[in-house]
């Protein structure tokens, strides 16, 4: 996201409208803790910097704000806060917002650039239609579970289209006129769903299939299970973006994370590392 969020900076450090009152407002949404709490906000205040310094004029004052679900583990990043305030150039505030990104964080019309990496795929809560009627997002049988799938599917791309469609309207209400967002989060490249959705989780939920097979783990927990998250295709995010109509899409690129990866890289113990880090 580097290239992007540098660009936005620049973009906004030149619109006179958003810099006259000479201070610049960025928040993270999903800033998780550890060392990417702060890599896109400290990336958005170096450009702000570097900017400035080019044009030999004062930087603004900058503020810097943090989000994530309050069970976040803000100690360590707060600590980390510090340093980034240390910087003498520009002038930086910075604080914690806890919350979740469905709802309210921002006085309105309040924040210059709003960044979030790989935070929106998450839902606001598994899908209501899948719960109500007690449609389990998996069987043990793996049959019934693909043809299951569209229906699970598309239960999942209607929450999903609620739950960024009022990420849209609340960042909307956020931004100043003018503002940018900067997000990334899971996809797909194509609307082919089958074969893509079910080898995302798949192993997992095989696992997890089997050992409710050997009463490891209760089948009316198993059968409950819904991975609260969806990964849109680019089409379908497109279409709420539009839809929603609050932002206009400058650029939208996929990225394949694992290309120009060498394979070797991709053992068993770092895709089971990652899978567990997500759960
Ligand atoms: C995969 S991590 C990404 C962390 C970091 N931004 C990065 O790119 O490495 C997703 C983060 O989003 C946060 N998150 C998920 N749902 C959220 C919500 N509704 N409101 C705020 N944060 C949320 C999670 O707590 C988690 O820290």
């Amino acid at each position: 996201m580097k290239p992007l969020i540098e660009v936005a900076i620049v973009d906004l450090c030149c619109n006179n409208n958003i810099m006259l009152p000479g201070k610049m407002v960025i928040a993270d949404l999903g800033c998780s803790s550890g060392p990417n709490a702060l890599a896109l906000v400290s990336i958005a205040v170096k450009a702000t910097r570097n900017h400035f310094l080019k044009f030999q004029k004062p930087p603004p004052e900058v503020c810097v704000l943090l989000n994530d679900l309050p069970d976040n583990d803000f100690n360590v990043v707060v600590k980390s806060l510090v340093a980034l305030q240390q910087t003498n150039e520009p002038v930086c505030v910075t604080g914690i917002v806890p919350g979740s990104f469905y709802g309210r964080i921002f006085p309105s019309d309040s924040v210059h650039l709003i960044c979030s990496s790989s935070s929106p795929h998450w839902l606001s809560k598994a899908s209501e239609d899948l719960r109500i009627n007690h449609i389990s997002a998996y069987d043990m049988d793996e049959h019934v579970r693909r043809e299951r799938l569209p229906v699970v599917v598309e239960a999942y791309a209607r929450q999903f289209k609620k739950d960024f469609t009022l990420f849209l309207e609340l960042r909307s209400k956020d931004l100043v006129p003018e503002g940018q967002m900067i997000v990334s989060l899971a996809g797909r490249h194509s609307d082919e769903l089958a074969t893509e959705i079910s080898h995302v989780w798949g192993t997992v939920v095989q696992i997890l299939g089997i050992m409710a097979s050997e009463g490891v783990i209760d089948k009316a927990k198993f059968d409950s299970f819904y991975i609260p998250a969806y990964g849109p295709s680019t089409k379908e995010l497109r279409v709420i973006i539009e839809e929603e109509g609050s932002f206009s899409i400058i650029e939208m690129r996929v990225h394949d994370p694992t290309s120009g990866m060498d394979n070797a890289h991709l053992t068993p113990n770092r895709i089971s590392n990652g899978l567990r880090a997500a759960f």
